[in-house]
């Protein structure tokens, strides 16, 4: 069985990140749809097989979350995604959660769905490669309640444990929303409550917290409220992180939640500056941030393919360059 410590650290080794490809099937097609391209399995399969052959991904990106479409379909030559994503040094990971419903009697909170047969999938996706997984819980500031973060977080240690069961890393994620009005204050304080209960649910469930990755939200205002500098962001982030992170986790991912790749990456280079002696690596997980002027710059044009993989590395360059500040400015090495 893998060295769940091992394979947890190089996904966050300093200055590289995970690249999130990994949106459902109806999430991808609106993002077609969105940008005029006509939405078929075909079009979401070359749309990936461009994010990943992206030359020289590797050298920014250590591992690739994918959907469980692509993650069972082949690049145009034949070959598997998981083994594709392999030949080019990155580590396969497979999105399992099914997506959320709403929380029954929830007060409009949702709960995320999948643990259904989750360990007879995890089974199939190790032996086809998979080094890791994710499970998005998602935490809206507007309406979420002590029962709704505990109730994603036992879900997520749930998910958590039988991964590190079946030989896979756990990249648990617990989303607070950026969506919103809220201010800064109210973000850190939903986000410090859910990371409260989301350890206390993986110490619980016995999860080994030196065998996971942890992908947080930054700590910031709602995107429709006044923004803050990206220092007070990174002092309220760490602030938070470490009052509610067990020491024991190798590295934190962010997601981008809906900032632009220049924003989040600011952020990023800003929370490194402020780690200080945290114990942990401090790395990116962005979707959006990363592909989105990707799929934009391609258009579902073959012609647009290189033009769509320089946007993308670029977008890598300027997250890893973000990664790489607090060991340049401190000498960490993990
Ligand atoms: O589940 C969400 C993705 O893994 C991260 O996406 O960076 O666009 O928020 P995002």
């Amino acid at each position: 069985m893998a060295d769940l410590h091992s394979v947890a650290s190089q996904l966050v080794e300093s200055g590289r990140g995970i690249l999130a490809a990994d949106e459902s099937v109806k999430t991808m097609s609106t993002r077609l749809t969105a940008e005029g391209i006509e939405v078929s399995k075909q079009a979401r399969r070359d749309y990936r097989e461009l994010l990943l052959t992206a030359p020289g991904l590797a050298e920014t990106i250590t591992g690739v979350i994918l959907s469980d479409e692509t993650f069972n379909d082949s690049l145009a030559d034949g070959q598997p995604f998981p083994q594709a994503c392999r030949d080019r040094g990155l580590l396969p990971g497979i999105k399992v959660d099914t997506g959320t419903s709403p929380l029954p009697k929830g007060n409009g909170a949702t709960i995320t769905e999948g643990l259904d047969g989750l360990g007879g999938r995890l089974a199939d996706y190790a032996a086809k490669g998979a080094s890791f997984a994710k499970w998005r819980a998602v935490i809206d500031v507007q309406n979420t309640s002590e029962y709704a973060r505990d109730a994603n977080a036992h879900a997520l240690a749930r998910y958590a444990a039988l991964c590190q069961d079946n030989g896979i890393v756990p990249v648990v994620e617990p989303e607070v929303m950026c969506d919103g009005g809220h201010d800064l204050d109210a973000c850190a304080e939903v986000t410090a409550a859910t990371l409260v209960a989301v350890f206390d649910q993986l110490d619980r469930q016995r999860v080994d917290p030196s065998g996971m990755v942890l992908k947080p939200n930054m700590v910031t205002p709602g995107l429709k409220a006044e923004q803050v500098p990206a220092e007070t962001v990174a002092s309220a982030t760490i602030q938070v992180l470490s009052s509610s992170v067990s020491t024991d986790v190798p590295g934190i991912t962010f997601l981008s939640g809906g900032h632009s790749n220049e924003t989040a990456c600011d952020y990023l280079g800003a929370i490194n500056d402020h780690a200080g002696s945290a114990p942990w690596s401090l790395s990116y997980s962005f979707g959006r941030a990363l592909v989105s002027d990707a799929l934009h710059t391609w258009h579902g044009d073959p012609g647009q393919t290189e033009a769509a993989q320089v946007a993308l590395l670029a977008n890598c360059r300027r997250a890893s360059a973000a990664g790489r500040r607090r060991s340049m400015a401190s000498g960490a090495t993990n």
